[in-house]
């Protein structure tokens, strides 16, 4: 496996890469976009900061790339949508560099609110202007938090010891978590009108995107403070620059911005009152060596293991859960396989229910590979894997309900797929015999008891004398083995499933003469 390192990683990141087994690691850093594209195709992971752009057209390219890890948080450098459909894991490391990007942004407010960049400014043009630069204190102060996340978090907390008052507005988390630790959730608007400072943890979305525009600081204090330390382009920067120049707002920080490095003509580098760092957040020793750590750590556990760790764009499957999950999963994969190649087309809505023991799991990752199974038995060629197949199945237009079913079923476990396609319903169900083994128990209205693995020969028919003799001859007289066979019937109907295991494909010609044997509805050759 070849992994580039296209930004610079602490040492300790390039050891653990450099160390595993059957990794080559090359560093190549200050490629353009259209660089990486030309190389990209030999690699089957990259490792990038933020200095990378990971454009669609490198994914596009990138033949051979299982993996992209992002020593840090922000993927807005990667182009997270096409990698997912591609097939390709993107994974970051949360929390490694939090306390210096938490710590900067303290530093910053405490900073702005003195004037220290501008009186160091002073100094050092040898003046002494005392009466200038009177600052104003923290202490009593509120201190909006957008984002509470691992950032934020530690901001609220570290304002608590500055004895602010912390007031954040976060839409995900729960106000038990803020109440607990002391802060009050708040409406944005409300944070907007009664915060002295307000600082920026959200992640760069289309929803937090020029998130602070003119329209929302015409709703802030007069005089209040401004940081980001978040992303370029959740602040408008020109709207910025403005207020600050108009004394709206009273000062701020910002360490990121719309475009890095910034132009020599960026509006904020212009104006006194707005201090900038050139995205200095997680810029400690402390924090790159975490999250070269972690990357490198994590990127190898996926090329070596596949466990993923740390995943933006699938569920995160740990060894250990691996472990446990692992013949689940496997089960998962063949019930799609079956399923896809018996049931009727076009599929549009998947009920995967789960039953029993396996509802005590993240089944997320089990239903991935059941799509797996279903896309891959008729997407010849097309890679789909776990992380691509939720993606694909929803541009197919499969809807898919996943649901737990607390009833016991008659298995420790039980996995049923269930669709209804071109007007006939189509069940599937599946178990796991002595914990590890698949087996199929349901075929629509049939109990049955099939191995799903590799050759399955799939026989719908009467419930007479002589079709598994027929059926038995036919395959023996072109030297065709049967490894199992299973039955299952309707008695009702007078109506049977077979299920044959055969070692060997039969050919075009033997499917044909099965499928003209008395008493024989239908014969389907079942690939797993
Ligand atoms: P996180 O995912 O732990 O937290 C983000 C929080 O924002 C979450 O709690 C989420 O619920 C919340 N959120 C999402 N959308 C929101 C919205 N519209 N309104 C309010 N809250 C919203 O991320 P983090 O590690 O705390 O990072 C926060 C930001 O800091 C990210 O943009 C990250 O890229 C950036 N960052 C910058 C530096 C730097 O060097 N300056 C370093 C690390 C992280
Ligand atoms: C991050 O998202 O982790 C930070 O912005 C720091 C960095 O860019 O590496």
């Amino acid at each position: 496996m070849k992994v580039l390192v296209s930004d610079s990683l602490s040492p300790q990141g390039m050891e653990i890469l450099q160390g595993a087994k059957g990794i080559e690691v090359e560093v190549k850093t200050g490629l353009s976009p259209e660089q990486l594209q030309t190389i990209i195709g030999e690699y089957h992971g990259l490792v990038v900061r933020s200095a990378t752009t990971v454009t669609a057209d490198s994914i596009e390219a990138a033949h051979n790339l299982k993996l992209i890890g992002r020593a840090g948080v922000g993927v807005d450098n990667i182009d997270v949508e096409a990698a997912t459909k591609k097939g390709i894991v993107v994974m970051n490391t949360p929390g490694g560099n939090s306390m210096a990007a938490a710590e900067h942004t303290i530093a910053l407010i405490l900073a702005i609110a003195r004037n220290i960049p501008q009186a160091v400014a002073s100094m050092r043009e040898k003046r002494w202007e005392k009466k200038r630069f009177m600052g104003m204190e923290v202490f009593g102060k509120t201190l909006g938090v957008v984002g509470l996340g691992n950032i934020g978090i530690i901001v609220a907390e570290r304002g608590l010891g500055l004895k602010m008052k912390i007031i954040a507005h976060d839409p995900y988390i729960s106000p038990d978590l803020a109440t607990q630790k002391g802060i009050e959730l708040v409406p944005l608007d409300e944070l907007f009108t009664r915060s002295d400072i307000i600082t920026i943890h959200v992640p760069k979305t289309k929803e937090t995107e020029n998130l602070i525009d003119t329209k929302a600081i015409s709703k802030m204090k007069d005089g209040v403070m401004l940081i980001n330390c978040a992303r370029g382009g959740i602040v408008d920067e020109e709207a910025l620059a403005e207020a600050c120049r108009s004394g709206k707002v009273r000062a701020a920080a910002v360490d990121v911005f719309a475009q890095e490095p910034t132009p020599s003509n960026n509006p904020l580098l212009e104006v006194e009152n707005i201090a900038c760092t050139p995205h200095l957040g997680a810029s400690t020793s402390e924090a790159q060596e975490n999250v070269a750590i972690a990357i490198a750590q994590q990127m190898v556990a996926y090329l070596t293991e596949g466990t993923i760790r740390n995943a933006v764009n699938v569920p995160s499957v740990d060894a250990q859960v691996l472990t446990t999950l692992g013949p689940y999963l496997n089960l998962g994969q063949k019930m799609g396989g079956f399923f896809a190649q018996t049931c009727p087309f076009p599929l549009k809505n998947l009920i995967i229910e789960y039953q029993g023991e396996v509802t005590k799991y993240n089944v997320a990752p089990i239903s991935s590979t059941i799509l797996v199974g279903i896309l891959s038995s008729y997407m010849e060629g097309e890679l789909v894997n776990e992380v691509n197949a939720p993606f694909i199945a929803k541009e197919r237009g499969i809807n898919v309900r996943e649901s737990k079913i607390t009833e016991e079923a008659d298995f420790t476990s039980l996995i049923t797929l269930r669709a209804k396609a071109a007007g006939e319903s189509h069940t599937v169900a599946g178990t796991l015999f002595g914990k590890k083994e698949p087996r199929l128990v349901v075929v629509n209205e049939y109990l049955i008891e099939a191995v799903p693995e590799g050759n399955i020969l799939f026989v719908e028919n009467l419930d007479k004398p002589g079709v598994i003799g027929n059926i038995g001859k036919t395959l023996a007289e072109k030297n065709i083995n049967i490894g199992n066979m299973h039955c299952g019937r309707d008695e009702m109907a007078g109506k049977s499933v077979n299920i044959f295991n055969l070692d060997t494909i039969p050919s075009a010609d033997i499917m044909e003469k099965l499928a003209h044997l008395p008493n024989v509805n239908s014969v389907r050759l079942i690939q797993l």
